[in-house]
């Protein structure tokens, strides 16, 4: 039997997006980002550490590969990420006695950057995630206190966004975040882009990036939260799609058994069922990968396995896929 490919499952939905790392664009991998899906995410390859090592010496060797392996094969293209707290090198932030640099030098930092970096894919990428992770809901006003933060304050997220803007005006920009069902967070984050928004900031959606288990969140406080966001007149995307099988840190598993695999195929139509709900809020649905072997939750050192994903370790659908087309397949 042929096998519906995910984006022309949900075609009238949203395109269906998956990061991917730079060795997926040959063989059968390749092919099978071509087959199911409309938009990729490079994983690493645009983050500050793989295209600015070092200050004023850019390597775009592995984010040219991977862009133009998309724009090649028709696919939309997200760029993840401008401004993070992880995998940033450390000379952004300090200067050669090791003290943290002035604000006016994290910005020039900061501008240099997004101008050869967004200004490179101008036309090619077609929404930025400009801000990572910058939500702390432990902290009284929400901010992470990030290098970022505690340089320049709150103000380095709209500088990212003006500088973003200026180096490509028709690309969407994003902030994006995980646990954005968590009801603090998510009012941080709405109040954050409120007030970007007020400002004239340009800033045209919030990524939700949705990594979750086979048990938690309730997919009603995802639902809550994609409510809550809806009044702010922005776009929403589903950025890093992912479902853990485990619900604790003590399990351990050696294979995917039928019934969690069931369990998840289950969770994963009901999740969809409520992204299908909100089509007209949400622009994207991406993955963060297409198969379980290529998970960051695989990352090395691998300390247990997981089948976060919808393909297998050998790329064949898993209950999962077949529960998210089989839900939109008239018999
Ligand atoms: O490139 C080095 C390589 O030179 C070295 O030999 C190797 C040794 O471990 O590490 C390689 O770097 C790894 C890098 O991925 C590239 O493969 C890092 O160790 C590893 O930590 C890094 O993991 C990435 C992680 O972000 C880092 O924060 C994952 O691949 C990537 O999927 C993950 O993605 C993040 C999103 O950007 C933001 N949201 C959460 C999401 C999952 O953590």
């Amino acid at each position: 039997a042929s096998i519906t490919p995910l984006k022309t499952a949900f075609a009238s939905y949203f395109p269906i997006g998956t990061a991917f790392t730079n060795d997926e664009m040959y063989g059968e991998n390749a092919n099978l980002m071509k087959k199911h899906f409309a938009s990729v995410t490079p994983g690493n390859a645009l983050k500050w550490d793989a295209t600015e090592p070092t200050e004023g010496s850019f390597n775009f060797t592995s984010s040219d590969e991977a862009v133009q392996f998309a724009v090649d094969n028709g696919m939309k293209v997200r760029g993840h990420t401008l401004v993070w707290h992880n995998q940033t090198p450390n000379w952004v932030f300090y200067d050669s006695n090791s003290q943290l640099v002035t604000k006016e030098v994290l910005y020039a930092r900061l501008k240099a950057h997004i101008d050869a970096v967004v200004g490179r894919y101008k036309g090619k990428i077609y929404a930025w995630d400009v801000a990572n992770e910058v939500i702390d809901e432990s902290q009284s006003d929400g901010m992470r206190r990030s290098l970022w933060y505690q340089i320049a304050g709150d103000e380095y997220i709209e500088k990212a966004f003006e500088y973003a803007h200026a180096a490509d005006p028709d690309a969407k920009l994003f902030i994006n975040d995980y646990n954005t069902h968590i009801p603090a967070k998510a009012q941080f984050l709405h109040d954050l882009v409120q007030r970007l928004k007020a400002k004239g900031v340009p800033i045209d959606g919030i990524g939700e990036q949705t990594h979750i288990n086979i048990d938690y969140p309730a997919l009603s406080q995802i639902e809550d939260s994609i409510v809550k966001f809806s009044d702010l007149g922005v776009t929403q995307e589903i950025t890093e799609l992912d479902m853990s099988i485990y619900t604790s840190s003590s399990q351990s598993y050696t294979s995917l058994s039928t019934t969690l695999a069931t369990q998840q195929a289950t969770r994963y139509a009901a999740l969809f069922e409520i992204f299908k709900k909100y089509k007209d809020q949400i622009s994207n649905v991406t993955f963060w990968g297409q198969d379980d072997a290529h998970s960051w939750l695989r990352t090395s050192p691998v300390t247990r396995l997981d089948w976060p994903l919808l393909f297998d370790d050998n790329l064949q659908s898993k209950s999962a896929y077949w529960s998210l087309v089989n839900a939109l397949t008239v018999p």
